[in-house]
């Protein structure tokens, strides 16, 4: 097994470029279950996940073939409605292949995705929206059986539309019922929708198939149901998290740069928070710089996360990484997911002073340079990249292990650090 080693204290300087956005390069991938065809999906980062989800298709009976980021991607002559656990327990994203299933082939099992590091996780708002649309959706051996049916009581029919309401925003809950209403027999309304940019690429993606759907960025989503759709030629936006994630990066290591080929408008909170933090932040069309203009010195901010466009629990770790670098006292609140504090005790074991009382975080900062290099554990995808940023912060040696869970969704990253002079490298374990 790997582990990357950091050698801290050194100002990062430069430009990175973003690579696609995996948390929407996976629903994307997904959707392509809805058409026979040969569909085209281009800018689709090469990461453990997206891997994941490729061979989930070809278990399927799809062809998968990728030349550079471009993935062509065959559904024509689908041979499985399944998705196994030893497939889905890699990963739980795979739960979205349920709804395209459900309403290309009538029915679908697919593996319950179990918990993880973060929290509970369950998907029940999912299926209680495709019983809106329906379908019968039953738990049987840690399967979700699903079969559509029709007010006739036929099964295995297309589902039909109706009104979903969300009891709390939910990312991949609103794309599954996406995919599953477009091809409905009728109108199908989701209320309290999610409005992750993401759901915005899954649209534009459904849209260019055929579909009719309204609402877009809003938290009320229309969709009139269609017979059939088109394959697919679309571009995955660029990952909004893995810019937050550099631009965290960069400020936290004292230095100035620019990370370019991202969406600036998909991080509104981010921006500010950077600014509110004293970090020089500069926009530009598809660029995001950040830098000085005198101290090198961060203030402490306090950050609740929220759903869309609020500040995203995804970058909640990274910006927990930067206050311990503060010159005061932050709070953090994580709304969104019950354990995601994991980072705490191994930014401790650099030296952090970090208190926590279930959803809260108290960080007291220790200045730009109060931070030590230690051996960490990764637990989960953003907790690791947290410690990448304190690791590049801290002075001396940091050894990460476990970092597949980088990998899941940071690509080529030693490589685009290096290239802002960062002492970063892989060893065995
Ligand atoms: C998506 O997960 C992202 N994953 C997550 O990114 C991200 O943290 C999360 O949205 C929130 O922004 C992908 O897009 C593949 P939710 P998702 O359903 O859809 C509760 C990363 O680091 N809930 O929006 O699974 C749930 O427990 C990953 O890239 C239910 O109770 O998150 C949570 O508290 C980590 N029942 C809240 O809603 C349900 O049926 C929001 O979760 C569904 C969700």
């Amino acid at each position: 097994m790997e582990k990357l080693v950091i050698e801290g204290g050194t100002p990062l300087y430069g430009d990175i470029r973003v690579s696609g956005a995996k948390n929407a390069a996976l629903p994307l991938m997904a959707a392509t279950l809805l058409a026979p065809g040969e569909h085209i999906l281009r800018n689709v980062p090469n990461l453990r996940d997206t891997r994941t989800m490729g061979r989930l298709l070809e278990y399927l009976g799809a062809s998968v073939r990728r030349e550079g980021d471009t993935l062509f991607i065959d559904t024509t002559n689908l041979t499985a409605d399944d998705a196994p656990y030893e497939m889905v327990k890699t990963m739980r994203a795979s739960v979205l292949v349920l709804g395209p299933l459900l309403a290309r082939l009538g029915r679908t099992r697919v593996s319950l995705p179990g918990g993880c590091a973060i929290g509970e996780r369950p998907v029940n708002f999912h299926t209680a929206g495709l019983q809106q649309l329906g379908a019968k959706c039953r738990i049987e051996n840690g399967y979700i059986e699903a079969e559509s049916g029709n007010l006739r009581g036929e099964r295995g029919g297309r589902l039909q539309g109706g009104t979903v309401y969300f009891d709390m925003p939910t990312v991949t809950g609103t794309e599954n019922l996406l995919m599953a209403a477009v091809l409905a027999d009728g109108k199908t309304v989701l209320k309290n929708a999610a409005r992750e940019p993401e759901i915005g690429n899954l649209i534009d993606m459904l849209e260019g198939m055929g579909a009719k759907i309204s609402g877009s960025g809003s938290d009320t989503l229309e969709i009139e149901g269609v017979a059939e759709l088109a394959p697919a030629d679309c571009t995955i936006i660029p990952d909004r998290i893995e810019a937050g994630t550099y631009l965290i990066a960069i400020a936290a290591s004292g230095g100035a740069g620019r990370v370019t080929h991202c969406a600036p408008a998909h991080l509104p909170s981010l921006v500010e928070k950077l600014r509110q933090s004293g970090i020089a932040v500069a926009v530009e069309e598809d660029t995001i710089a950040v830098g000085w203009e005198g101290e090198r010195e961060v203030a402490s901010v306090d950050i609740k996360t929220r759903p869309y466009p609020g500040y995203p629990t995804d970058l909640q770790a990274q910006f927990m990484a930067l206050m311990t670098l503060s010159n005061g006292v932050s709070t953090i609140h994580e709304t969104i997911f019950e354990n995601r504090f994991m980072h705490v005790a191994e930014l401790r074991r650099m030296g952090a002073k970090i208190k926590t009382d279930g959803r809260f975080a108290v960080v007291t900062g220790l200045g730009m340079k109060g931070l030590r290099g230690a051996p960490v554990m990764a637990t989960d995808l953003r907790a690791s990249s947290s410690l990448v940023i304190a690791g590049l912060a801290a002075s001396g040696r940091t050894d990460i292990s476990r970092i597949y869970h980088l990998e899941r969704g940071y690509e080529n990253l030693v490589d685009k650090l290096s290239g802002l002079g960062a002492k970063v490298w892989k060893e065995e374990e």
